[in-house]
């Protein structure tokens, strides 16, 4: 996912489950996924996300960031960093409605402006 074997603008949809959390480098894949994706392309993407930071002490547990627990950032890190990259209607559409859920699966929509 940080470097996708597909030509720029090439693309019209991307989904994607419980994937973007595993990578050190959000923002690499984010700009990939919209580097390849045609203009008004659209992004579907289910991951976990936290509440508050990830504690640096649970970031260094490998066995945790492969358990899709440690990589996971803020959903408004998540959504800030979709927009970074370009994408706009940038949008949470589900998860997170269980305020005591530390750590949550939520789904964002985006698309790659026409
Ligand atoms: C939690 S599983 C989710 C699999 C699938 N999306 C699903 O919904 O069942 C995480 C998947 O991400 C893949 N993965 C981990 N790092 C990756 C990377 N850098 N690029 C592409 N896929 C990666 C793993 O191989 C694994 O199949």
């Amino acid at each position: 996912m940080e470097h996708l074997p597909l030509d720029d603008s090439s693309v019209d949809v991307i989904i994607s489950n419980c994937v973007v959390n595993l990578a050190p480098d959000k923002d690499r894949v984010f700009g990939e996924a919209f580097r390849v994706l045609k203009p008004g392309g659209r992004v579907a993407i289910s991951d976990m996300v936290t509440r508050v930071p990830m504690p640096e002490i649970m970031r260094a547990n490998l066995v945790s960031w492969a358990a899709c627990v440690s990589g996971a950032i803020t959903e408004k890190e998540y959504v800030a960093k979709m927009r970074a990259a370009g994408f706009v209607g940038v949008d949470k559409v589900a998860g997170g409605e269980n305020p005591l859920e530390p750590l949550y699966s939520a789904k964002f929509v985006a698309r790659k402006p026409g």
